[in-house]
């Protein structure tokens, strides 16, 4: 273990610690990016004045911005509800608990330990829970999550990232598995957790017991189908047909099909394999996705499996989106090889003007891509829907500095790689073809009245950045140097880029794009562009977007991941959020400030609409149980108290 891994680190802040891109370049082109940055960018890069940076900028900013910012400053300094927003907004805070507007409420529906089946042992503070029922209860760090309507049943499918194993095993030394069944239970806590809910007098809560209730763990039997079904690549003593795998790891961002499925999406799963034997040397894909020999949670001690020396293809069996069927708790998992191999955000489903089945999705580490997936069958209701996630293009975005971009294709013909490397070998695939490195994509949401999508770049503060001479790369090498849609050096505070198909047709290959927001400090930095974008106030401001769903309304909620030291370029920020967007106007208001030290993450809706269910993810104690307790991880309900509608 290291000395960097405070348990309550967010993954992808202790992923980019243990595995930093290298700086590695050649200075020809670090000079033709420095000259670039002169034209279009020159003016925000310089830190001119606000006008300067904003004019800069405008040819990018949504044509609405003016409108918006007039409406933001009024919002920001007070005047409380108004034009689409059924909410009076609420100021930041930096508390150890959940704030939502007047005339809302909240309540816990789930923690970590809290019982699946009767047949789980109480949680206890004391031990964090038994090893043997971690796979009967709300599993830990609950991330992304859809609910689905099973007849007349309300289920949730929802993810649970990773552990705190310094919380999770409160009897180890600083968390540090000393056993095979310290690692059971942290393998069991993590992975999915599907719970039927009810609400009844005293509000939500699950139905423990039901026959929907399932978890699915990092050693739930797992399908793996598509391009890299049965090749080479994913072959194992234990699975010599490479088609079958056991696990679903570091769960993150998740979607849901139009016939009912539920997609999880496998993130950080590089922190899951490692090896003892000092003598064996790392296959040399495995620096792309950051697979290193010492981990956080020591599962290869314990566990021969994630012992990489023994299962160099392990790793290689990890890192797609998983398919889950949750009216059925007996079904099998499907791996969609087809949808790619990378740090796998979320995959934001939307079914094409011609019916085709297109699924966006970001790859969230410092300079990775944004991919979009298009099948090559059209979706009927009703009809056989099992190849859809299987045959198909990958694409990836190429973002140009006038406002256009295109969509990629990553094929035999345009990679030189086989149908199978390209399946495994994701990354490396989309840097032979061009792609433009990003600022970490995070979510992608698709606004349901209009044709466009959104993605959250997070942040990413090696941007621009030269050391040693050289500009900072990704782990394939491709430079991050400073571009029109990743416009600032070092960005600490992140943007959302937003696009609109061309022919208004999500299936096709070219886009116009703007950024929706840049997120910044207006009051720590005036008259440049870390001030954020116009839409931006000091009542409204935030840093790190991350999360981000759309409700049926066609209002964008955005949830953060950020810094909440409320310091420095952070002051004035508070704890991470919960914010609503307006995509018409670029109106910014905020609706929810989380509790010290969490991640506000995963968001979805009752079936009536009623009850908005969130994730408040690796809290600081007390939350939610009070001082001298563990905290938990929870998903809460929030209600209006008029029980009107909330999305
Ligand atoms: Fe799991 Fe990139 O957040
Ligand atoms: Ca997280
Ligand atoms: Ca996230
Ligand atoms: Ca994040």
């Amino acid at each position: 273990m290291t000395e960097t891994t405070p348990s309550t680190l967010s993954f992808d802040a202790w992923d980019e610690l243990q595995t930093p891109p290298p700086a590695v370049t050649d200075f020809d082109r670090v000079v033709e990016a420095a000259l670039s940055r002169r034209g279009f960018l020159g003016g925000i890069l310089a830190m001119g004045s606000a006008a300067a940076a904003m004019g800069s900028l405008g040819a990018l900013m949504s044509s609405t911005s003016a409108e918006a910012q007039t409406a933001a400053q009024t919002a920001g300094q007070g005047a409380g509800q108004g034009g689409r927003f059924a909410f009076k907004p609420v100021a930041i805070a930096t508390d150890g608990t959940v704030h939502v507007p007047e005339g809302y409420t909240w309540k816990v529906l789930a923690r970590w330990g809290d019982p699946l089946f009767s047949s789980a042992a109480p949680f206890s503070h004391e031990t964090g829970g038994e090893a043997a029922s971690a796979d009967q209860v709300f599993g830990e760090n609950t991330d992304g999550m859809e609910l689905f309507l099973i007849g007349n049943r309300q289920v949730i499918a929802v993810n649970h990232e990773y552990v705190n194993p310094e919380i999770n095993l409160p009897k180890t030394d600083k968390g540090t598995p000393a056993s095979a069944e310290d690692v059971m239970k942290l393998q069991k806590l993590q992975g999915v957790t599907v719970m039927e809910v009810a609400e009844g007098e005293n509000g939500w809560s699950i139905v423990v017991d039901s026959p929907f209730n399932r978890r699915i763990t990092h050693l739930t039997p797992m399908k793996i189908s598509g391009p890299a079904a049965g090749s080479d690549l994913l072959k194992t003593e234990a699975d010599p047909t490479g088609t079958q795998s056991l696990g679903t790891f570091n769960n993150c961002g998740a979607g849901k099909t139009p016939w009912g499925t539920y997609l999880t999406c496998e993130e950080n799963f590089n922190g899951y394999f490692g090896t003892t034997d000092a003598a064996f040397k790392l296959p040399d894909d495995y620096k792309r996705y950051g697979i290193v020999a010492e981990t956080r949670y020591a599962y290869e001690k314990f566990d021969p499996r994630f012992d990489v020396a023994k299962n160099p293809n392990e790793p290689r069996r990890a890192g797609y989106v998983v398919e889950i069927d949750p009216s059925d708790a007996s079904s099998t998992p499907v791996k969609r090889t087809a949808l790619g191999r990378i740090k796998h955000e979320n995959a934001a489903v939307v079914i094409a003007r011609d019916g085709r089945v297109v699924v966006y999705m970001g790859d969230d580490e410092r300079g990775e891509f944004l991919y979009k997936y298009v099948s090559n069958d059209v979706y009927v209701p009703g009809g056989d829907t099992s190849k859809l996630l299987d045959e198909g293009v990958l694409s990836v975005a190429r973002f140009s500095d006038d406002g256009t971009g295109e969509w990629l294709a990553l094929t035999p013909e345009t990679t030189g790689m086989a149908a199978d490397e390209i399946a495994v070998f994701t990354r490396q695939a989309a840097s032979k073809v061009g792609a433009t490195t990003m600022d970490r994509p995070e979510w992608v949401a698709v606004n349901p009245v209009a044709i466009e999508a959104y993605c959250c770049l997070t942040n990413n503060t090696r941007r621009g950045e030269v050391k040693d001479g050289k500009m900072r790369t990704n782990a394939g090498g491709d430079e991050m140097t400073v571009n029109a849609v990743n416009p600032r050096e070092k960005n600490q505070y992140g943007q959302i880029v937003r696009w609109y198909p061309d022919q208004e047709d999500h299936a096709g290959t070219a886009f116009r794009w703007d950024l929706f927001l840049m997120a910044g400090n207006p009051v720590v930095h005036k008259d440049s562009a870390y001030a954020g974008s116009p839409n931006i106030n000091e009542g409204n401001m935030f840093n790190s977007p991350d999360g981000m769903m759309f409700d049926t309304t066609g209002l964008l909620w955005i949830q953060t991941d950020g810094e909440d030291t409320n310091e420095g370029d952070f002051a004035g920020q508070g704890n991470n959020q919960m914010l609503a967007g307006d995509p018409v106007t670029g109106r910014i208001e905020r609706f929810l400030t989380g509790p010290k030290g969490s991640e506000v993450t995963g968001l979805t809706w009752s079936a009536d609409r009623r009850t908005l269910f969130v994730g408040i993810q690796h809290p600081d104690a007390p939350f939610p149980d009070g001082e001298g307790k563990l905290p938990r991880s929870s998903v809460i309900a929030i209600k209006r108290q008029d029980n009107a509608l909330v999305g």
